[in-house]
């Protein structure tokens, strides 16, 4: 009540003398939950292909509410596919064809996007695009697979409390002609954070400015649904794969593995030129992926995966650093170093096709008693849609006109950030920068039709940061 109080009357002052914003006012970010350091299992499910053709791949997803257990011996409701979280990891190969037969069981309207994916526009999982599946209702995706690298699925219907209920899950296509990379294992590790009530576990939903302004988060990391601090052994000198995707509405996640090493080997849609060390940190924002080798380097080491503190701006991801996986090296004598290969593959630099610039504001304004979020001075839906013609390679400018981070992502199809040969949907935009990226317009089947973009701190987009290109 008094904070919110508060905040209304900085309203008030600030409507008045049209002053920039005054987020003074916000409630405290909840304190993180540390959880000792345990030992378990992080894998996830894989879907089962129930097609035996080699060029498709059948499988089924049913979401529906299910219990997880976030916090040890706490049983606590959430949404999920197929009754875990993550969902199952769809798993296929570039060209193949997948199918996915999807139930809706949970109360209300949903829809899955297959985030990264450049599928046909009429399977993409917007409301613009399809009916959203009634409760109780059916529908099939045909997903056709051009890109390899590591994507997810999450709903696109009141997302922000969807994927934040525990729906969403990781998509891993492989492409057999790339070069093999000398690993002994391979996980996807999905990161989220949550917000728990630390007795019970429960997921705590309660809305306050806090959230609503700066998007949710949680006082609890998640990997692969898994409270954080697991840990894993290892042998020294043997590599892993891992997969990361940022699931979480609105967390920021630095990442580093301290101890150990970590080469990074593929950004959001697929590898990179060649492999690229991080100990800058490895920033990966909602809706973003990177693969990444790690490896220890000698018998009895310990590595620890951390997401330091990265703040998008107002104390939204200011915390203490957070421990997220511990991987140990047991005692047996070190295998050598993994030899990465020093190319990875090779990535042309778009060029485009016209002179013409696609321009993107992302703002903010305050609308009756509460932030909105706003995409060239309006709030989705009404967002005049940019357009664009199949085939054009375009640039984007994309102007943060506001105090905090926002990650963009466009739908449908990659870009290149300027000057950086890397395939990419999703990307940061800080405060108040701006940043050009080059958009490749393909000409596939189904690349007509209306796309969205937005950002993907989720209760920004759910709250007006949308907007649309149209492509014929
Ligand atoms: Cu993960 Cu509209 O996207
Ligand atoms: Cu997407
Ligand atoms: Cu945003």
């Amino acid at each position: 009540m008094i904070r919110r109080a508060l905040v209304l009357s900085s309203v008030v002052t600030l409507t008045a003398c049209g002053m920039d914003m005054d987020h003074g006012a916000l409630p405290a970010a909840v304190p993180m939950i540390v959880p000792e350091p345990w030992t378990g299992s992080l894998s996830v499910p894989v879907l089962p292909d129930d097609d035996p053709a080699s060029d498709v791949v059948s499988v089924a997803l049913r979401a529906a509410p299910a219990e997880v257990e976030y916090l040890p011996g706490r049983r606590v409701e959430v949404w999920a596919f197929n009754g875990s979280v993550p969902g199952p990891t769809i798993e296929a190969r570039v060209g193949q064809r997948v199918r996915v037969r999807f139930t809706n069981n949970l109360p209300e309207p949903t829809t899955i996007h297959w985030h990264g994916l450049r599928v046909a526009n009429a399977m993409d999982g917007t409301a613009r695009v399809m009916q959203p599946v009634p409760s109780g209702g059916t529908f099939e995706y045909e997903l056709l697979l051009p890109d390899a690298g590591t994507f997810w699925y999450h709903p696109h219907v009141r997302s922000d409390v969807q994927v934040e209920k525990g729906l969403y899950g990781a998509i891993v296509v492989r492409d057999p002609s790339e070069p093999t990379l000398p690993v002994a294992s391979e996980e996807v590790l999905v990161l989220d954070d949550v917000r728990v009530d630390p007795t019970t576990g429960a997921l705590d939903e309660g809305e306050d400015e806090r959230a609503e302004m700066m998007g949710r988060e949680g006082n609890l990391f998640l990997v692969n649904g898994r409270r954080s601090n697991a840990t894993v052994s290892a042998r020294a000198g043997e590599a892993r794969r891992w997969r990361f995707v940022n699931a979480a509405n609105a967390r920021y996640v630095d990442l580093a593995l301290e101890g150990g090493r970590m080469v990074r080997v593929a950004s959001d849609a697929g590898l990179l030129q060649a492999p690229a060390e991080t100990q800058q940190g490895l920033l990966l924002v909602p809706g973003e992926r990177a693969d990444v080798i790690v490896w220890l380097e000698r018998p009895g080491d310990t590595a620890i995966l951390r997401a330091r503190p990265y703040e998008r701006a107002m104390g939204a991801g200011r915390s203490e650093p957070v421990d997220l996986v511990r991987l140990v090296a047991d005692g047996a004598a070190a295998l050598p170093a993994p030899a990465l290969p020093a190319s990875l593959r090779s990535i042309p630099a778009l060029v485009v096709s016209s002179e013409k610039v696609q321009s993107v504001r992302l703002g903010e304004r305050m609308g009756d008693g509460r932030m909105e979020f706003t995409i060239n001075g309006r709030r989705f839906p009404d967002v005049p849609p940019l357009a664009t013609t199949r085939g054009a390679v375009e640039t984007w400018e994309i102007v943060n006109g506001t105090e905090m981070d926002h990650p963009f992502h466009l739908h449908g199809f990659r870009f290149q950030p300027e000057g950086v040969r890397e395939w990419k949907d999703t990307i940061n935009v800080p405060a108040s920068r701006t940043v050009r990226l080059t958009v490749e317009i393909d000409a596939r089947d189904g690349a007509a039709g209306t796309w969205m973009y937005h950002c993907h701190i989720l209760e920004h987009a759910e709250n007006g940061m949308i907007g649309e290109l149209d492509v014929r």
